[in-house]
């Protein structure tokens, strides 16, 4: 199994998360600053939402459990999702350890979330869309949308401003349609960098208006990672 995640498919990153990749999850991203700014910032979303105790907060993919402290400590009713068994386990586990053992951890598949419209009151989604193409980001909004009677925190991957930037995704579109003629499999990161525009639009087309956007990582190529607090219209 490859150490690096390089692929835009959902069906490969379905499988990817097994084994040696859980248990050494966190360990290799803990000196990465976009993984601890990805958890302020979500905190201080916490903190403006202001939610009471009891409110019912859907984390898909809930992954190793990151966030769960940060929602018990508000008291917030946890329910997880994530289409791996060992993540699930490796959650379920943090959630034991903080003497939440009944939290509704449990297999799932965000493209088709086992919860009733409205089902919860908020929706965090942390590093899922930033690994998928906008097709795959739009049913998966739809779902996160669909759930949710007040707001969505979801993360996603722009390019950023500039003429610079802008010579370089030129020349990334240009290598990407050259490699699709000369191989099969296309492993590709570009095709998870996505335009403003395009991703507003299908925040828009889901009902999803912007109270915040925060960049937690701009990399050299000219890519920026951006956490949206939404609210359901
Ligand atoms: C990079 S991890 C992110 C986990 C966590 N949200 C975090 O911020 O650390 C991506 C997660 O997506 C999960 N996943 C992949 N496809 C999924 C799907 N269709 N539905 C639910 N979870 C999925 C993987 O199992 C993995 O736990």
């Amino acid at each position: 199994m490859n150490q690096e995640w390089k692929s835009h498919n959902i069906n490969s990153l379905q499988n990817y998360y097994q084994g040696s990749i859980v248990s050494d999850y966190e360990a290799r991203r803990a000196t990465q600053a976009s993984w601890h700014k990805e958890a302020r910032v979500l905190d201080s979303f916490l903190e403006q939402l202001d939610l009471a105790p009891g409110t019912r907060v859907l984390d898909v993919p809930i992954g190793t459990g990151r966030f769960l402290e940060t929602f018990m400590r508000r008291r917030f009713h946890v329910i997880g999702r994530d289409i791996s068994a060992d993540m699930v386990a490796v959650s379920r586990q943090r959630a034991t350890a903080l003497g939440q053992a009944d939290a509704d951890i449990a297999l799932g598949d965000g493209t088709n979330i086992d919860l009733a419209d409205n089902g919860v009151a908020l929706v965090v989604s942390v590093r899922f869309l930033v690994h998928l193409e906008l097709s795959i980001i739009d049913l998966i909004l739809a779902e996160l949308a669909r759930v949710s009677s007040g707001h969505v925190i979801a993360h996603v991957r722009l390019e950023a401003p500039g003429r610079l930037n802008a010579m370089r995704r030129a020349l990334d579109r240009t290598l990407r349609k050259l490699r699709r003629v000369s191989v099969k499999k296309v492993s590709n990161k570009a095709a998870t960098v996505h335009r403003h525009e395009d991703v507003h639009a299908l925040f828009k087309k889901h009902g999803l208006q912007v109270l915040r956007d925060e960049i937690c990582n701009r990399t050299k190529k000219g890519h920026d990672s951006h956490l949206y607090l939404l609210q359901c219209t």
